[in-house]
């Protein structure tokens, strides 16, 4: 395995539509593996294929000790909203609020090619929208509410019960 470069905003990849990817062979499964050691390596969440220069339809997500890897990935249903803080590996020191949805269902393809759905809540909801977005050339801060430093306490005002604070990176 082997770290990848991760590619910052401004970079023209990271506003490019992918293309799905077609071949499940070796050259897939090293990149999927030195994906998950980048994003080892970064601490981070999520980790979409322009990230790392490869402007292909896939993403991977490190989410409570499970490593989820989405080729060709589509969100067939979402439910529900959630506002959160989140952040960017291709954005460093940025972080801001969104709204995204509190569920959704994804329906991808595994290393193999084999098609699955899998439902998603919380941060694991968040994330896939955001790494999906990757997919078509949108990044996080295009959908931000409001930026805030890293170093900040959520504004008050958004303190009220009915809205979860969760930063994402
Ligand atoms: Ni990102």
């Amino acid at each position: 395995m082997a770290l990848r470069n991760i590619f910052v905003d401004g970079d023209p990849i990271l506003r490019k539509i992918c293309r799905p990817v077609e071949k499940f062979d070796e050259k897939l499964h090293i990149l999927l593996d030195d994906m998950h050691e980048t994003l080892d390596k970064a601490e981070g969440v999520g980790l979409a294929g322009p990230q790392v220069g490869m402007c292909r339809r896939l993403f991977i997500m490190h989410i409570d000790d499970e490593r989820i890897e989405a080729i060709n990935p589509e969100i067939i249903k979402t439910s529900g909203k959630q506002y959160v803080i989140e952040g960017c590996l291709s954005c460093p020191d940025k972080w801001g609020y969104v709204t995204r949805p509190q569920k959704v269902t994804l329906k991808a393809q595994d290393r193999n090619g084999q098609w699955f759905e899998k439902e998603f809540e919380e941060l694991g909801a968040q994330c896939v929208c955001h790494e999906n977005a990757h997919l078509d050339g949108q990044l996080f801060v295009d959908i931000v509410e409001e930026f805030v430093r890293p170093d900040e306490q959520p504004p008050k005002r958004k303190k009220a019960k009915s809205v979860k604070v969760r930063s994402i990176k």
